[in-house]
């Protein structure tokens, strides 16, 4: 890479038809909870329930989206983005989570779906991110295989309804976090932290995904359905042995374990023996959670480097990070090489048909300055370096089709509440101002310039 200038490797590198996109979800900028018809997913409970989010925050009114989505297609107009990746509340949808359709919920969707258009912004909706209608959860959950069948009969009906005017759908955002993090380490809703019921909840999720994907083709022939995937390149923190199998343990955990399954491999050996669970297999299972993918979704934060930790939680390795390395306000480590290594690894060894970075992005406490600006350098350094990386691995032959940056504005960080801002927009909650920050000028311009050049 050229050190003074990081996107020497970007121009001509990526397609015509690249995608220069945002991203959002519906729990984290929506509010309205309670409007229309919405029904309490398990976020509204976690979030309610005292010590569960930084501050106490919650979602309840987060950036009123519900009721500005007009100005934020505006926003993103302005920016020049050509893509908005955004999720459907299924507690909107369908409240009970199975049974009927709400009508007033979808017509959300379906306003939303027509402006974009008419901004010339293709929409790209998540059926799931993480807000399972708090009905669900009290059949079971994710635990019950139910849910994944309520799944697909609830993306059936969004698919339905918008399937004439959205081309590109994916069923999950995640599902390791909704598994793993809300099932074992307790941080994210329903906050359980019991491996017996991760391992099915898991399941289930990779289930919904293929089961999802069967109906979202069933409704709109010409669909084109995708999975977002959390991939971390996992590397051990010494040359030792035992750091060698760590990393490879937190490899499945966090990686192999979502993406075997979905490239027709089953679930990797050494992890189910690791997690000595029973799989709730039926037969047909492994077919439905292959089916054929359009596209694969990699969202890209930060490298893991991890430690053998044999009294740890599984997969028994700590995180440990490397020593010196810049961090986002969060902690996590800025390493952009990561993004290319991980796209590179995702393309060698599954070959998905088309690869889309769908969240990348860093946390910082940004604050609007007395001249009304809001100065983020190292947001701005972030997306640079984390852009080029993704010239560099379309170079190197991944089939790159689009970037959504992480996130279109400021909103409701999961456990971490509001404070830990990701947004290219600031958000100031109190009067739900919008201020495009540095960086979200920054990215207009380099959509400009890669639109221009390949104009020229
Ligand atoms: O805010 C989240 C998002 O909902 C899922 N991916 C990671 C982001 C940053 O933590």
């Amino acid at each position: 890479m050229n050190e003074t200038d990081p996107l020497s490797d970007l121009p001509g590198d990526l397609p015509d038809d690249f995608v220069w996109g945002v991203a959002t979800s519906s729990y984290q900028i929506e509010g309205a909870v309670a409007e229309d018809g919405r029904s309490p997913s398990i976020w509204d409970t976690f979030a309610h329930t005292p010590g569960r989010v930084d501050g106490g925050h919650h979602g309840d009114v987060a950036c009123d989206h519900y009721h500005r989505w007009p100005e934020d297609i505006e926003i993103m107009k302005r920016l020049g983005v050509t893509g908005y990746r955004f999720s459907v509340a299924w507690p909107r949808v369908v409240p009970g989570g199975d049974g009927p359709v709400n009508p007033a919920g979808l017509a959300f969707y379906d306003r939303l779906t027509d402006a974009l258009l008419e901004a010339g912004i293709t929409p790209y909706p998540t059926l799931y991110h993480w807000d399972l209608p708090q009905a669900l959860q009290d059949r079971g959950g994710w635990a019950s295989r139910d849910t994944a069948e309520h799944f697909a009969a609830y993306a059936h009906h969004v698919t339905a309804a918008l399937g004439d005017r959205i081309t590109d759908w994916s069923t999950l955002n995640e599902p390791m976090c909704s598994a793993w993090i809300g099932h074992i380490e307790g941080r994210h809703a329903p906050g359980v932290s019991d491996l017996a019921v991760a391992v099915p909840a898991s399941y289930h999720l990779l289930l919904a995904h293929g089961l999802g994907a069967q109906a979202i083709r069933a409704a709109a022939s010409d669909a084109r359905v995708g999975l977002v995937n959390l991939v971390n390149p996992v590397e051990p923190a010494t040359d030792s042995d035992a750091d060698a199998a760590a990393a490879r343990r937190m490899d499945g955990h966090v990686n192999r374990w979502w993406l075997d399954p979905v490239f027709g491999r089953g679930f990797p050996a050494d992890m189910v023996e690791l997690y000595g669970v029973d799989l709730p297999e039926k037969p047909g299972d492994l077919d439905a959670m292959a089916a054929p993918l359009d596209w694969l979704g990699v969202n890209f934060y930060n490298p893991s480097v991890v430690a053998d930790d044999p009294g740890g939680p599984v997969p028994f390795a700590a995180q440990v990070g490397t020593p010196g390395s810049r961090r986002t306000m969060l902690d996590w480590e800025i390493r952009a090489q990561g993004l290319e290594d991980t796209l590179v690894r995702v393309a060698q060894d599954y070959a998905p048909a088309r690869v889309l970075v769908t969240e990348n992005g860093s946390a910082w406490a940004d604050v609007v300055g007395p001249d009304g600006r809001v100065d983020d350098p190292e947001r701005v350094r972030y997306l640079e370096e984390h852009l080029a990386a993704c010239g560099r691995a379309a170079r190197r032959g991944v089939p790159l089709a689009g970037y959504f940056a992480w996130s279109l504005m400021d909103n409701f960080e999961w456990a971490f509440g509001y404070d830990a801002r990701f947004g290219l927009v600031h958000v100031d909650y109190a009067t739900q101002r919008r201020t495009v920050k540095a960086s979200g000028h920054r990215y207009a311009d380099l959509i400009r310039e890669h639109r221009t050049h390949k104009v020229a």
